[in-house]
């Protein structure tokens, strides 16, 4: 299908508007993406006619908005091609997600001295939740190294596989690198020794197809608002016999069935997961976000967004002094660079002065900048709205500032 670009930039009100009197060029996708008008006007909609606390009203309202927030669940199902709604856990974001698996896995799953498998190409959000459970139940953290070209080797991480071994977590899309990991082969390897694997969608969801079933992953989380919903909502998708094992994150209302001084029995599935009151808008709203995706469709958006990236770092390399940082020949959407004697910071205010919006810094990943040498990039990061006549308008921007050094 050709995507008709300017009619999708139409549903996209903010991308209309100047930027200190020049059009505004959003590169920051990786970062968050814009929401277009049927995801606005599903949160108005849901305060406006059918906003009440779900589950647990009899009344009409409530009723309406418990239907909604659990239409959305099967929504999100749907879209990950979960075999079921109860695998499907709202969260606040990609980041809660991450902290309840590892909250609740390695306080059940793990003795002291057992390993958890994470690599150098993580966001701090798959690092630091492990690495607060270290300090809790003496788990160690195992790291796997990136090679050249910013990869990861399927047999580095079978090196640091051992007895001891309880999970694997890993990015699918590195944020910095934009590098797509073999999490098919990962998620193999990790079940050949009886391991199971948690993967961070947050940077690939939104890009292309994902089929949890045919993936077989244990687990795997993203957030909405990388994927054109609101922000404050996530998902933890998890098979219902890792669901049902793992004890509740939080405690509160909606996640139990009988309550005593004494003691507390849980509720079933996902509901044991999500204590108080969920934001039954935003999930309502992320339904929307997801049909809008697939209206458009996520294999379109694949080919059109690859398009963009190759078109971005032929246009990009050209420039003199350019190093792009990350040249996977897998790659998603993200383009990391330096230019020579600048200052990426610098850099970046300068664009941002043309109107043109990347992200500059260590992109949350900073035991990455570590093992790269480097403090900081800038990041161009794309999605379907954007178009080539931005990434002329990024060429030209990183021209104009390089003169001025
Ligand atoms: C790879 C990756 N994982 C996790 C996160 C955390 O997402 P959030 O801040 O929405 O929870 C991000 C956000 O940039 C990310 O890029």
């Amino acid at each position: 299908m050709y995507l008709n670009i300017e009619k999708i930039r139409k549903d996209f009100p903010i991308l209309a508007q100047n930027v200190y009197g020049k059009p505004l060029v959003y590169l920051d996708n990786a970062a968050t993406t814009q929401k277009p008008l049927s995801v606005i006007r599903k949160i108005e909609e849901v305060y406006s006619t059918i906003n009440a606390n779900i589950h647990r009203g009899v009344h009409h309202l409530s009723q309406l908005a418990t239907e909604s927030h659990e239409e959305a669940r099967k929504t999100v199902q749907r879209y990950i091609h979960a075999s079921s709604a109860n695998e499907i856990v709202f969260t606040h974001g990609a980041t809660e997600s991450i902290n309840l698996v590892a909250g609740s896995f390695c306080r059940s799953q793990c003795k002291p001295g057992d390993e958890i498998i994470i690599t150098t190409m993580e966001h701090h959000a798959n690092i630091i939740p492990w690495q607060i459970q270290r300090d809790i139940t003496g788990v160690e953290l195992k790291i796997v190294p990136i090679i050249e070209k910013g990869e990861i080797h399927v047999e580095d991480i079978e090196e640091h596989i051992s007895s001891r071994t309880r999970l694997i977590s890993i990015a699918h899309v590195s944020n910095v690198l934009g590098t797509v990991n073999p999490v098919a082969d990962v998620i193999r390897l990790g079940h050949n020794y009886n391991v199971p694997v948690l993967i961070d969608a947050a940077q690939s969801v939104q890009h292309f197809p994902i089929d949890v079933q045919t993936l077989d992953c244990d687990f795997l989380v993203f957030s909405s608002h990388k994927m054109y919903g609101p922000t404050g909502v996530g998902v933890l998708y998890g098979k219902e016999i890792w669901l049902d094992k793992l004890p509740p994150y939080q405690g509160g209302g909606e996640m139990i069935a009988h309550v005593t001084f004494e003691k507390t029995t849980f509720n079933g599935l996902p509901f044991k997961f999500e204590a108080g009151t969920p934001d039954y808008v935003g999930s309502t709203a992320l339904g929307e976000a997801i049909r809008y995706i697939e209206n458009i469709g996520l294999e379109n958006i694949r080919r059109y967004e690859e398009h963009l990236l190759c078109y971005a770092t032929e246009k990009l390399s050209q420039i003199e002094g350019m190093q792009i940082i990350g040249t996977s020949e897998h790659k998603s959407s993200v383009l990391s660079f330096l230019v020579k004697g600048i200052h990426p910071y610098d850099m970046g205010m300068l664009l941002d002065r043309l109107g043109i919006a990347v992200r500059t810094g260590h992109h949350c990943a900073q035991p990455l900048m570590d093992a790269l040498g480097i403090e900081g990039t800038l990041r161009a990061s794309f999605a379907f709205y954007n178009t080539e006549e931005e990434i002329d308008a990024l060429a030209a921007g990183i021209e104009k500032v390089a003169k001025m050094f």
